[in-house]
């Protein structure tokens, strides 16, 4: 599949480049980031460079359904260039009518609402463009910014699973909410008449 945008109310959703690389790099040495996502720790330029020129382009491939559709999350910079602020993620799972969402924001770009635009927008795709019946939220029990937002958006927390993921090397048990159809405002800027979302570059 060839890569595309999605337009948020503040952010552009576009993919990932290779002159990300530094910037992810940087970024990535957060502790927030490094304490609740399964990025590599200590995180080096390697890994950074293998994810904006490997792994992030990976699910545009159109391998599977287990590839997630990455996304940069990028805000007018102060230059009036575009500044990458994070990254959000949209991972379909068989039999192909629901999706799993992740995402993370630099430090710098966190508690102005811009993670809360771009979750709403990847919902909204996912659901009025993909036409997918659920989106579902995961997180590290513990990680009350990742829930406050994922509430903020209409996820309904479904409870905790135990043992759920794996990181770096130790079994955590993880929060689960869900998002529905239903669960959105039609009012919420997010959403035409027409049924579609106006996303599109
Ligand atoms: C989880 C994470 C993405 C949340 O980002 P965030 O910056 O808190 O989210 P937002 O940009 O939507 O900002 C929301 C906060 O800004 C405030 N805010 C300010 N202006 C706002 C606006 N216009 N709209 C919405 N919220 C706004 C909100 O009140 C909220 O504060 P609160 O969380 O104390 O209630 C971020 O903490 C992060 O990257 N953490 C590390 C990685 C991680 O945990 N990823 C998730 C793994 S599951």
């Amino acid at each position: 599949m060839e890569p595309y945008s999605l337009r948020g109310q503040i952010c552009q959703l576009t993919p990932f480049s290779p002159a990300d690389t530094q910037r992810v790099f940087d970024y990535c040495q957060d502790a927030e980031i490094q304490r609740w996502t399964r990025v590599p720790v200590p995180y080096r330029m390697e890994d950074a460079a293998v994810f904006t020129t490997s792994t992030a382009q990976k699910g545009w491939d159109g391998i599977g359904f287990d590839h997630a559709r990455e996304w940069a999350i990028r805000i007018p910079g102060r230059d009036g260039k575009p500044y990458l602020a994070g990254g959000i993620a949209l991972t379909p799972q068989p039999p192909g009518n629901s999706a799993e969402v992740g995402f993370l924001m630099a430090a710098d770009c966190r508690g102005r609402g811009l993670a809360t635009d771009a979750l709403n927008t990847v919902v909204a795709h996912a659901i009025y463009d993909l036409s997918m019946r659920r989106v579902v939220w995961q997180a590290i029990v513990g990680n009350w910014a990742s829930r406050r937002l994922a509430v903020r958006c209409g996820f309904k927390v479904e409870g905790t699973i135990r043992s759920q993921v794996i990181i770096r090397g130790q079994p955590a048990d993880a929060w689960i909410g869900t998002i529905l159809a239903e669960d959105l405002a039609k009012d919420d800027g997010y959403w035409t008449e027409d049924g579609r979302v106006r996303l599109w570059d």
